[in-house]
């Protein structure tokens, strides 16, 4: 039996979609991250009981460290995004965290620079605070262990693909990580909105948004670049075809970067007839409802989809590409 609802909460469910689509579901994916981070630093005595814990996020990080607050007794100051909604503000409030809303701005590169000024001051002002720092620091990594026990145990971790959105890298770069011991062969998929300086594509706009959680407009030390074998970068308009069809098909109701990782994970599934492959889904599609999902008739089929294969990041283009990366260790100046 769990001893706090943070435990339940972390615990994803792995769902056969088909004889080699697997989704690997989370309610709320950081959760089992934050809570493995925070008893790290408790256990290494970096803090102690009642300290505060600080950082910034868009959204479902936010909601994990206030439940990893809560559960081990820390107070919790999050400076949110744009992007973090009404009900996540409520519950943040009720569980006795603290969120700072940036101001509303359409321009979410802007929104991320912001929050990082901000937390500098905040620190200048309480350099008491702990910043967890869950784009750098890599005990964000720890939680994702028994995440990879689970799924090694039920799929026997020999000929998998991992396919998921890269925010912070925590998630996938984890997966890869505590997967290859066992199993080297296992191979990363990474997915990237356009415009997301992490692998590189900064100079390719998507004239909706970044999806939220996933890309980045500044560069994360919780990346591993050299993990990742293959990457998509995927548009607003494919990742909600691919949100209304994991819906449609599977009954499977998850967020914006799941639909483009589901997008992503159908592609390489057909290519590697050998393989199963195992898609990540961070979030439930609550939050997406207006933004996504009541927008449902405009979705196309995804089988009309299909990525444009580039070798060099100078020829992305809308509404997706796909490039090996194949495991290079940074990104090199575009040719
Ligand atoms: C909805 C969603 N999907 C995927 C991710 C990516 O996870 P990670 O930060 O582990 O790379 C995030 C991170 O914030 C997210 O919010």
């Amino acid at each position: 039996m769990d001893q706090h609802i943070a435990e339940a909460i972390g615990r994803p469910d792995l769902i056969r979609l088909d004889d080699r689509l697997l989704c690997l579901r989370f309610e709320t994916m950081k959760v089992v991250s934050a809570l493995a981070a925070v008893r790290h630093l408790l256990d290494t005595g970096a803090v102690r009981r009642g300290d505060t814990l600080l950082d910034s996020s868009s959204g479902i990080y936010a909601y994990a460290l206030a439940l990893a607050c809560h559960r081990h007794g820390m107070r919790c100051h999050i400076v949110g995004s744009t992007t973090v909604d009404h009900t996540l503000c409520t519950q943040l409030a009720v569980l006795g965290a603290t969120l700072e809303r940036m101001e509303p701005s359409t321009d979410l590169k802007l929104d991320q620079k912001r929050r990082v000024e901000r937390i500098h001051e905040i620190l200048a002002e309480h350099p008491e605070y702990h910043w967890m720092r869950q784009y750098h620091d890599d005990i964000h990594y720890l939680g994702y262990r028994a995440v990879s026990d689970l799924v090694r145990k039920s799929t026997g971790g020999d000929g998998l693909t991992v396919v998921g959105g890269v925010g912070s890298g925590a998630s996938t770069g984890a997966l890869a990580r505590y997967l290859r011991e066992d199993s080297p062969d296992v191979e990363l998929v990474g997915v990237q909105p356009f415009g997301s300086v992490t692998f590189g594509a900064e100079h390719v706009a998507d004239p909706e948004i970044i999806i939220a959680g996933i890309g980045s407009s500044i560069p994360f030390g919780n990346v591993s670049h050299a993990s990742y074998d293959t990457l998509h970068w995927i548009s607003f308009d494919a990742a909600l075809a691919g949100s209304v069809d994991l819906l449609r098909r599977h009954a499977v109701f998850a967020g914006l970067s799941t639909g483009a990782g589901y997008l992503a994970a159908r592609w390489e599934r057909s290519r590697a007839r050998e393989r199963t492959v195992l898609f990540i889904a961070a979030d439930t599609g609550h939050r997406y409802v207006d933004t996504v999902y009541a927008r449902h008739r405009e979705a196309v089929a995804v089988d009309s989809l299909s990525p444009r294969p580039v070798a060099d990041r100078a020829e992305l283009a809308l509404p997706w590409s796909r490039m090996r990366w194949n495991r290079a260790s940074g990104i090199e100046p575009r040719g």
